[in-house]
């Protein structure tokens, strides 16, 4: 029995929207203080919707993978759509994670916030 979808491997391995946004809009960054894993996320917002997200993570296969598809489901979309994304969407888009690693899909959907957060305070809105 393999322990990780073969979604979660192809992620791991071809991570999505890697890197880093110059000037983004929104920085997101979070980390896990068990497992020491960290993960940045940078957003591009135009008219309300997620122009452009690119993200920098020091973590596992899972968190990797993770944050890659949580890019994915996330680009092109309202704002309000990523700050709805949860962790278990995330997971259920990967074919889900083992049990123990669930963890890892929550620093995704944190630092997607996170980085709203930061697009909200610097465009001084609520
Ligand atoms: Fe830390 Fe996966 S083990 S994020």
């Amino acid at each position: 029995m393999a322990l990780y979808s073969e979604k979660v491997m192809d992620h791991f391995r071809n991570p999505r929207n890697v890197g880093v946004i110059e000037n983004a809009d929104g920085v997101g960054e979070v980390g896990n203080a068990k497992c020491g894993d960290i993960m940045k996320i940078y957003l591009k917002i135009e008219n309300d919707i997620i122009a452009d997200v690119k993200f920098e993570t020091f973590g596992c296969a899972s968190a990797i993978a993770s944050s890659s598809m949580a890019t994915e489901l996330i680009k092109g979309k309202p704002v309000s759509e990523a700050l709805a994304l949860t962790n278990q969407a995330v997971a259920e888009a990967l074919d889900g994670l083992p049990a123990h690693k669930v963890h890892c899909s929550v620093l995704a959907e944190e630092a997607i916030k996170n980085a709203l957060k930061d697009y909200y305070a610097k465009s001084n809105m609520e």
